[in-house]
């Protein structure tokens, strides 16, 4: 396994920003052609695809614990504790000091509170991920606001000042990114929304990498709604076609870069539900027609299925080999039996961690297409779907 440094650029690449890459070369090599492709990327590119290497690197996946203040507030709320920063810590601590969980977690996804905060014991939560060879990821998206002109859609706010933030997350540890946006299939999608959707993933996307962060790319497809699983698909193969043709033309790296999709299914209210084999057709067929193979991993959301569900959907889709790796990158899959073990009582803390270790053993399992449903626990089968849910 690769190890991780968090470490400033190597000077073999400082500064080397007009160096020439394959498509200033190809400028060279016809100079008629006016249109000069911009360079891009220059000083990073190599240690971004290291990142995403460690990052998608075998048995391994994302733990998502980026969630605002106001969204940590209702899981705290779930257990009878209050919203304060001290519970919100105690929490994380619970969550990244975990033993052993750098055998099945690559990257941490931190929200910024976290990216800055410490153990009680004063020790930086980044350390804490570094010491496990979990690489430490930082949410930049500034959430969700109507999408004027549009059927009652979203759209996601952040890029203002983006540059500037994620030089400063680089210095704080952080080596990827994550910005997600939604797009809603009962709300049409509208043209605009999705357009809208996909430009500021692109563009978010190149800032980041200009800044050494890999980006994670979120285009998350609600499962609100009723429609079947191949509306789901029609809208799927629309956003991510849109996504990486914006992707392109703002010269993102994809050797560099990390999706983070939904999966194909029907919507959470259609009356038949998919099964794991159906589900992992659908969501290969998707990405085999729209992904090309140079980006190195996919990251799936969980968005509400409950943890079984998830990690069954995971290792049916690794049943036979992808281009990519297939992995996970869940908030609710991985964190819900371990608040209802925990309760917020120093004596659980053990028992709630192992409880992590379990849904992540689990989800690594899956990634491997390993996994087995037997033994797992009633309460990791309930859904976790909320109608309009926000992050
Ligand atoms: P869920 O796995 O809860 O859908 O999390 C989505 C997410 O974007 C977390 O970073």
């Amino acid at each position: 396994m690769a190890s991780l440094k968090i470490s400033a650029p190597s000077s073999q690449f400082a500064g080397a920003r007009g160096r020439l890459d394959g498509a200033s070369a190809a400028i060279r090599l016809w100079p008629t052609r006016r249109v000069a492709m911009p360079v891009r990327a220059g000083s990073y590119t190599d240690e971004l695809v290291q990142t995403a290497k460690i990052v998608a690197s075998p048995g391994r996946g994302i733990l998502a614990i980026d969630e605002s203040n106001a969204t940590c507030g209702k899981r705290l709320d779930s257990i009878g504790l209050d919203n304060t920063e001290t519970n919100r810590q105690a929490y994380r601590q619970l969550l990244l000091t975990t033993p052993g969980l750098g055998e099945y977690i690559s990257g941490a996804i931190l929200f910024e509170e976290t990216l800055y905060q410490s153990t009680t014991d004063g020790k930086k939560f980044v350390d804490c991920l570094c010491d496990q060879n979990i690489v430490p990821g930082i949410k930049v998206d500034k959430g969700l606001v109507p999408l004027p002109g549009s059927n009652n859609e979203s759209w996601c706010q952040g890029l203002d000042g983006l540059a500037s933030r994620s030089a400063e997350y680089y210095k704080q540890g952080a080596r990827f990114a994550k910005w997600r946006t939604v797009v809603s299939i009962p709300c049409g999608p509208s043209a605009l929304a999705v357009k809208e959707a996909a430009w500021g993933l692109a563009r978010y996307a190149a800032i980041s990498q200009d800044n050494g962060l890999v980006p994670i790319v979120e285009p998350e497809i609600l499962l609100d709604g009723d429609h079947s699983i191949d509306r789901t698909l029609e809208v799927a193969e629309k956003v991510w076609a849109e996504v990486f043709y914006y992707l392109a033309e703002n010269n993102v790296v994809f050797e560099g870069i990390l999706l983070k999709p939904s999966m194909v299914t029907p919507g959470a209210e259609h009356k038949e539900k998919a099964s794991p084999e159906t589900i992992a057709e659908y969501t290969l067929k998707m990405l085999n027609r729209r992904v090309p193979p140079a980006v190195p991993g996919i990251m799936f959301l969980s968005g509400g299925q409950s943890e079984v569900e998830a990690t069954l959907n995971l290792n049916a889709m690794n049943q036979s080999p992808n281009p990519w790796h297939v992995s996970f990158s869940y908030a609710r899959a991985l964190q819900n039996s371990v608040l209802k073990t925990w309760k917020g009582l120093p004596e659980n803390i053990e028992a709630a961690q192992k409880a992590l270790l379990v849904r992540a053993k689990a989800n690594s399992m899956a990634q491997l297409g390993r996994y087995s449903a037997e033994g797992e626990a009633e309460e990791a089968k309930t859904g976790m779907f909320q109608k309009g849910y926000t992050y």
